[in-house]
């Protein structure tokens, strides 16, 4: 039997919530090898891309014992996708982890992309993001696609591998 001390709260994003999961999200950028985005977002522009844009479908967060938000998920339409598919983005904040935020945020976000009709989520993943690429097997998505050598910044070529959660 196991018991669970550890439930995670998660609930939608609000606007309160830009600067922290901003500054996280820009540690990420900063420490590099994970996220496809290198320019660090303003709270406008991280506003637009993960809550209230008009690709936005949801922004779940992730709470601490403190109540402090830890990680979010992101699900948003792209044009490169089926009508019925949704991309997702997930990040968690690199220092005091909390462990299982993913796994949480996740379990909350399948039900809602199911709901609003979705037949398939997309994660696209740099192929050198090792941590990133597990965590969304062990969520349950599978390889479908990969993207070679797509170019970074600095002109460094690395593939972008394509995951699907079939809803
Ligand atoms: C990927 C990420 C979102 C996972 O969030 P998390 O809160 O650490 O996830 P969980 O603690 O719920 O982990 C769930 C499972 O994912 C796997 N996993 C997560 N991080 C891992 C890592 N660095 N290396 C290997 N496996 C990992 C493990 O299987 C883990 O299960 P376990 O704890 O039972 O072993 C987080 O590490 C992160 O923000 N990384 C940087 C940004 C990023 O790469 N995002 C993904 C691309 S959009």
């Amino acid at each position: 039997m196991s018991i669970d001390l550890h439930a995670i709260e998660v609930r939608p994003a609000q606007l309160e919530d830009v600067p922290t999961l901003c500054a996280f999200f820009n540690e990420l950028i900063r420490i590099g090898g994970t996220t496809a985005h290198e320019t660090p977002f303003t709270l406008e522009r991280f506003s637009t891309h993960f809550l209230d844009g008009p690709a936005c479908v949801n922004c779940f967060v992730a709470l601490d014992a403190g109540g402090r938000p830890c990680a979010f998920q992101g699900l948003e339409r792209h044009d490169g996708l089926p009508a019925e598919w949704v991309d997702i983005g997930t990040f968690a904040r690199p220092e005091n982890k909390v462990s299982g935020a993913g796994t949480a945020l996740f379990t909350a976000s399948r039900v809602l992309a199911r709901e609003k009709g979705f037949l398939a989520i997309n994660a696209t993943i740099r192929a050198d993001n090792v941590g990133g690429l597990a965590y969304y097997s062990k969520m349950g998505f599978t390889d479908y696609k990969v993207d070679k050598a797509a170019p970074l910044k600095d002109g460094r070529l690395v593939d972008r591998i394509s995951k699907r959660y079939l809803l």
